[in-house]
């Protein structure tokens, strides 16, 4: 897959981490966010992956600020995109299995590298489980109109 990576200077040493991690996965990842430390706005990167994913130039994304909050806060502004905080593996997996959900964020100062790749893993194992949960995503849609 080609997986789109965008990150503020909260979560350069992590987005490094996870690009790796990701690419031993075999995927490509394209690089929207900073490389630098100096503090920067999460906004500009949540918008710059959600474009790229909501234009099938990604499969999908990954999000890294302070929190994830904010960055995903971002790119859920962005029409066709369901971005998803995690913390856990468990809602790493449901986030994709119920929600479908393109983008995944998590927080450089909430969580630790090994649990950032294992909720990484878990969301880009899972699979869109379809049926009542697309109904579900159909409606979120329509309050993008
Ligand atoms: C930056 O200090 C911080 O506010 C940002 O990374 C993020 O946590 C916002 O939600």
């Amino acid at each position: 897959m080609k997986i789109a990576v965008g990150n503020d200077h909260s979560a350069t040493g992590l987005k490094v981490e996870i690009t790796k991690f990701v690419e031993s996965m075999g995927h490509e990842v394209i690089n929207f966010g900073t490389d630098g430390y100096e503090s920067c706005d999460y906004p500009i990167y949540g918008e710059k992956v959600g474009r790229a994913v909501a234009a099938g130039e990604a499969d999908c994304g990954i999000l890294i600020c302070g929190t994830g909050v904010g960055i995903s806060l971002a790119a859920n502004k962005i029409k066709g995109i369901r971005c998803g905080v995690c913390s856990d593996t468990t809602t790493a997996h449901l986030i994709k299995e119920h929600n479908n959900a393109n983008v995944i964020a998590f927080g450089a100062r909430i969580v630790g590298s090994e649990q950032a790749k294992d909720i990484v893993k878990a969301y880009l194992e899972a699979e869109f489980m379809g049926g009542r949960h697309q109904n579900r995503i159909d409606m979120i849609s329509k309050l993008e109109e």
